[in-house]
């Protein structure tokens, strides 16, 4: 029974997935065998305690991609972008872009090491691409138009396929006008599961929580992506409905006290930070973008900036009957960004069940070796972040004060390792974000900061410079940086490394400021 238990919350859309279900069933003494040997856990993973009240999480978790392919380290999906009607879970509904009809994308599920293959079909009014946020990718798969592919015009279609490496919650979404895109709805969440981690935590209740937000009007219109000119850039345009896995905050969880679930946390908005509260209860973070940190670390509030991720372990506490908000509040992201601000609506809320409270074991909260980069012999740089005022009185963001349009791509050698001082002294923070590689946050002489963990996307909040330092160990290519607050990328924060390439110009990819 408890095995029972255990595979239905494994894999919470089952019903969904009729072909895999059937197809896992017919391999069960295969994949069981196989399990043996992996999980020097086994026993533990069949006696997995199921700690929630049934269909706990009916109301939020997201939908699933089917995966089409019945080998067992083979996740295939066709994926495709089309403009659809959703609605948004307060009565209104909106003609956003979306994957697969519905928003967010659908949940990628693998296991690390598995080949994916994604058919992806653009459905669109317009170009686009798919771009693996976090995954350590060959080039050729990266997304990025002009640079890895061209881009996939309307009523064509590519295929992605590469190998998931690393274990940890990942996103895609378009890498073509990307402020505008995103901000329609083009996002969806990719997990890669380490099925060991399970067992070693002791539960299996998991849910994958995509944040983001979308500008609607009353008559149910997305916003002029450009509202309000090169100032709306500057700033960085939010949307004006919150979501939580493509829902406006009504969702609830039912929860038993005291029993522990792991959150993993996404945030795909172009422009808005979340910053979590559970009513002053406890957040344990094990991870971040790059999989498990080296040590949990006990929060009570939580910033995720745009494109970051968390991996959390809560075990919400509340008496029968009673209610708990999962709440973002404000957070200064510079100037304008607190003032004049409504509180907003809690993101969802927990309902504790009429159940006893939880008396298991504690969850053992998980960690892995994560060895510290060495700064010696880093090669540096410095990446300041800019923004001027043209003679037209328009902003322009830039690296160094050029703008992605008009800069030289930043090298490095194959193997090379690099510390990068990213200043900002703009009046704005910057999500800053490097496709293909992972890289550890420093001290200002190199240090590591604790605990170390691996991330592809950094807050560098206004005034303020943070060191990282990153080795270039695989996979040349020119690889790109940039702000993942979208419009602050399409206006003019980006930028690229050359990574392994004899020195020369800067592939025509994202040369030309938006719109012109
Ligand atoms: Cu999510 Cu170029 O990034
Ligand atoms: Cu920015």
């Amino acid at each position: 029974m408890n095995t029972a238990l255990h595979i239905r919350s494994e894999r919470p859309s089952a019903a969904v997935q009729p072909r895999r279900t059937a197809h896992r069933v017919r391999r069960a003494p295969a994949l069981v065998a196989l399990l043996a040997v992996m999980l020097s856990g086994a026993a533990a993973l069949a006696q997995m305690p199921s700690n929630q009240p049934a269909g706990w999480d009916a109301a939020l978790r997201p939908r699933e991609a089917v995966d089409i392919n019945p080998a067992p380290d083979v996740v295939e999906i066709n994926l495709e972008a089309v403009v659809a009607k959703v609605d948004l879970g307060n009565g209104q509904s909106v003609e956003a872009w979306t994957y697969n009809g519905g928003l967010p994308g659908p949940l990628i599920r693998t296991k690390v090491g598995d080949r994916l293959i994604v058919h992806f079909t653009n459905k669109l009014p317009a170009p686009t691409t798919v771009h693996w946020h976090g995954l350590r990718v060959p080039i050729e798969m990266d997304g990025v138009p002009g640079i890895s592919q061209p881009p996939v015009l309307k009523g064509e279609a590519f295929t992605y396929t590469f190998t998931v490496s690393d274990a940890g919650l990942f996103w895609y979404h378009p890498h073509v006008a990307s402020a505008e895109q995103v901000g329609f709805g083009l996002y969806g969440p990719l997990l890669v599961e380490d099925p060991q981690e399970k067992v070693r935590l002791g539960f299996s209740e998991e849910l994958v929580i995509v944040l983001s937000d979308i500008g609607v009007d009353e008559q149910g219109r997305l916003d002029d992506p450009n509202s309000g000119g090169t100032t709306g850039m500057a700033f960085g345009r939010e949307g004006n409905v919150v979501l939580i896995n493509g829902k406006v905050g009504k969702g609830v969880l039912t929860v038993r006290s005291g029993a522990p679930q792991r959150w993993r946390i996404v945030n795909t908005a172009k422009s808005r930070y979340f910053a979590l509260d559970l009513d002053g209860q406890t957040f344990t973070k094990i991870g971040s973008d790059g999989g498990l940190t080296a040590a949990p670390t006990t929060e009570t509030n939580l910033v995720v900036g745009c494109g970051e991720r968390l991996d959390l372990i809560v075990s919400p506490k509340g008496a029968p009957g009673s209610e708990l908000p999962f709440r973002s509040y404000v957070y200064n992201r510079g100037y304008g960004s607190i003032e004049f601000r409504p509180a907003e609506e809690p993101l969802f809320t927990l309902k504790f069940a009429d159940l006893p409270a939880y008396a298991g074991p504690a969850p053992s909260p998980i960690s892995r070796t994560v060895a510290p980069l060495s700064a010696a012999g880093a090669t540096k740089t410095t990446m300041d972040f800019t923004i001027v005022q043209l003679q037209n009185g328009a902003f322009e963001y830039g690296i160094n004060k050029k703008p992605h349009w008009a800069t030289k791509p930043f090298t490095a050698a194959l193997g090379e390792t690099q510390m990068w001082t990213l200043v900002n002294k703009t009046p704005w923070s910057h999500p800053f974000h490097l496709h293909g590689y992972f890289f550890q946050v420093v001290t200002e002489t190199g240090a590591p900061v604790h605990p170390v963990e691996w991330k592809d996307t950094i807050n560098v909040p206004f005034e303020k410079t943070v060191h990282v330092l990153v080795r270039f160990d695989d996979r040349p290519g020119e690889w790109m940086i940039h702000c993942h607050i979208l419009d602050h990328a399409e206006g003019g924060l980006m930028g690229t490394v050359r990574v392994g390439l004899p020195d020369g110009p800067a592939t025509p990819a994202h040369q030309h400021p938006p719109g012109k």
